[in-house]
């Protein structure tokens, strides 16, 4: 039996969130430069967003720069960036053709201009799509994120703020919960990812790195998930 006959197509998760790690590892293990690991990276996320979307799953979150990762040399952020650019180029005609609905999680406004441009050209041309939304986190802290909520609750002089309305005031607004969250390269921490919307996320770790990350792959994280009993604190 294939992996993906193993999958309960009625019980899938509804919000996987992926913590994309390893790119620098993989192109270390093969004595090439970080940047030809990222270049691979972003052939996996091509790859992991089709797959998603074609088995129906509703949110994808791809955590691809953090605010921690300024820290790494100008040279790799740049090439990081020039990457970002040319996937957001390159892949707005399929996010229109598969009903893609593109969204980015993170203070923008510290990104090169041209990216902000063309972030904002292809979410609002994806905007009204239905079928999977893709979120990237790019400069995206979840510190971060939490202070502006807290912020905003403050600006709205909002007394007695709830849960709810701290979720309303996260990047996350609306959306629900990640089911399920993965990390690659085996690493266990959660790395300033999602902090308070993972609260009952189930957690799956796996040595593979990102750029090795397959289909296959893919399958065997939701089959494990599948097999957790979630309690959410009750028996
Ligand atoms: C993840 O891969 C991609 C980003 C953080 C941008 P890394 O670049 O962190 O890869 P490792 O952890 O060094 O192997
Ligand atoms: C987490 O990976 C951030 C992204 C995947 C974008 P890092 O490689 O930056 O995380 P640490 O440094 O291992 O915690
Ligand atoms: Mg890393």
């Amino acid at each position: 039996m294939s992996l993906r006959e193993k999958i309960d197509f009625l019980k899938l998760p509804q919000h996987i969130a992926i913590i994309m790690d390893g790119n620098g590892r993989w192109a270390q293990n093969k004595f090439l430069p970080r940047i030809i690991g990222h270049t691979n990276g972003v052939k996996t996320v091509k790859n992991i967003v089709e797959l998603a979307n074609s088995i129906n799953i509703k949110v994808l979150t791809l955590y691809a720069f953090s605010t921690e990762n300024w820290k790494r040399p100008k040279d790799e952020i740049f090439g990081l960036m020039t990457l970002l650019k040319s996937y957001l180029k390159s892949e707005l005609e399929s996010m229109i053709k598969n009903n893609i609905a593109f969204r980015v999680l993170g203070d923008t406004s510290r990104l090169p201009e041209e990216i902000q441009e063309e972030i904002a050209n292809v979410s609002e041309k994806t905007k009204d799509n239905t079928s999977l939304i893709l979120n990237i986190a790019l400069n995206y802290g979840s510190r971060q994120e939490i202070l502006k909520a807290v912020k905003n609750i403050i600006d709205k002089k909002i007394d007695n703020p709830t849960e709810q309305d701290i979720s309303d005031n996260l990047y996350t607004k609306s959306l629900p919960d990640p089911d399920l969250l993965i990390r690659t390269s085996g690493e266990m921490r959660v790395s300033n990812f999602l902090l308070w919307q993972i609260a009952y996320s189930e957690i799956y770790v796996t040595d593979v790195l990102w750029p090795d990350f397959s289909e296959e792959e893919f399958y065997k994280a939701i089959v494990e998930y599948q097999k957790r009993i979630r309690k959410f604190g009750g028996i």
